[in-house]
């Protein structure tokens, strides 16, 4: 037993310069683990809530009430508590707190305390993080899902698909994944550069020109695979988020310039775009709420494509379980803040590995200098991480945080840091 000693929050900024919540969780032992915690911007309705405060000090973004909470209710719950079962601190934060959604203390103030509290564990027990959150000390370094071009609400662009992006999937190791992604990123440059095109990024530092269509993003993104000499489909795979639910207006999608669709002619349109390009998963691709839809589109092209539940499924297990039940979709994208603690997270990630829906772990697009995600993502062994372009550093220090990870396993006995 390790008993914790004190919790301390405070308000920090994530990546869009919002406030959100840091903590930092100590224990007896000295050992100090501190999270800081990410935020989406579309996200799912049936999110666990994140408490900001009624405060035109920060237009209404403030975390003050969400800090207090940790300082003074979670701290004096959890003090003298032990560190080393997670499932049990937990478990006090969510009976605690009392709700379903997590909104009395807030999913941010829960959260960023569960996270501390693992990391703190993992030091006192003298174990890298993904060692001691892994069930039985086997690793795998994830794929990564790599944005490449953003638009929908990551841009200020013209573009209606959220995400564009890239996974290396004919690479040999996590530095192989880098690198093809890497020459891929930086020729995309060079061909906007030479098209007179723009080459800001946007939230998760993908590009985000202004183009005439989704479909002309896919055309440069596929220039710019062949153009480093790789093969589109076999080295390089497209992947997409649609984030539907920004595109559905409560009977149909606009997700084809000036012209509306319904539901079955969206699955039609999927239908033609695989058969086009090498797509090889699609992310919320039907609002949160048309269940059936789901099922008929996993159907028809779950066969050769990773059908992504992210708005639906919400790391959620009994969201998850329904999609199991319903084949709603073949794998299951997976964020932290969506559900509050790490033991249902990691509850979400088993059940899905359990009925072979992929798991592909997820940073947020407000995101934070944290890498934690990418030792969850070797310890439960998922496929594929999702964590943006090469820029950005609350990006790329979960890539760099893999890459140290990667030479820690080759080394046994050797630390990174
Ligand atoms: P969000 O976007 O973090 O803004 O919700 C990421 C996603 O939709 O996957
Ligand atoms: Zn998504």
């Amino acid at each position: 037993m390790t008993k914790i000693i004190e919790i301390k929050s405070r308000q920090v900024f994530d990546s869009r310069g919002f406030p959100t919540v840091q903590s930092n969780v100590k224990l007896e032992d000295g050992s100090i683990g501190t999270s800081i915690v990410p935020s989406g911007a579309s996200t799912g309705s049936y999110e666990a809530c994140e408490l900001r405060d009624e405060n035109s000090k920060y237009l209404n973004k403030s975390v003050f009430n969400a800090v207090e909470n940790v300082n003074n209710l979670i701290n004096n719950h959890l003090k003298g508590k032990d560190s080393l079962d997670q499932e049990n601190i937990d478990e006090l934060l969510i009976n605690l707190d009392g709700t379903d959604n997590k909104s009395k203390l807030g999913a941010n103030s829960i959260l960023s305390v569960s996270i501390a509290n693992c990391k703190a564990a993992a030091q006192s027990q003298k174990k890298e993080i993904f060692e001691y959150l892994s069930k039985d000390k086997k690793y795998k370094l994830p794929f990564p899902l790599m944005n490449i071009v953003n638009g929908g609400a990551h841009a200020n662009n013209s573009l209606n698909i959220q995400e564009f992006m890239i996974r290396p999937d004919g690479a040999n190791s996590f530095e192989e994944c880098m690198q093809i992604a890497f020459l891929t990123i930086q020729n995309l440059k060079k061909i906007l550069e030479a098209n007179k095109m723009n080459t800001s990024v946007g939230d998760e530092g993908g590009f985000a020109p202004n183009l005439n269509s989704d479909e002309e993003a896919i055309d440069l993104i596929l220039e710019s695979i062949n153009k480093s000499g790789f093969k589109p489909g076999k080295d390089v795979t497209l992947c997409l988020d649609v984030a539907s639910n920004e595109l559905y207006d409560g009977k149909n999608y606009s997700i084809i310039t000036n012209k509306k669709i319904s539901s079955g002619e969206l699955i039609d349109y999927y239908s033609s775009l695989t058969n086009k390009y090498p797509i090889k998963s699609i992310e919320d691709p039907i609002f949160e709420d048309d269940w059936s839809s789901w099922s008929s589109l996993t159907k028809r092209l779950g066969e050769k494509v990773q059908i992504v539940g992210d708005d639906l499924f919400v790391t959620n297990h009994k969201r998850l379980d329904r999609g199991i039940e319903e084949k709603s979709a073949n794998a299951i994208l997976i964020k932290l803040n969506q559900i509050g603690t790490v033991s249902e997270t990691l509850k979400t990630i088993y059940l899905a590995q359990d009925n072979n829906f992929n798991t592909i772990i997820s940073h947020r697009s407000g995101d934070t200098e944290d890498t934690f995600i990418s030792d969850l993502a070797v310890a439960t062994k998922s496929n594929q991480i999702k964590t943006g372009s090469l820029s950005r550093s609350e990006r790329v220090s979960k890539y760099n945080r893999l890459l140290n990870i990667e030479e820690i396993l080759k080394n046994p006995g050797m630390s990174a840091i």
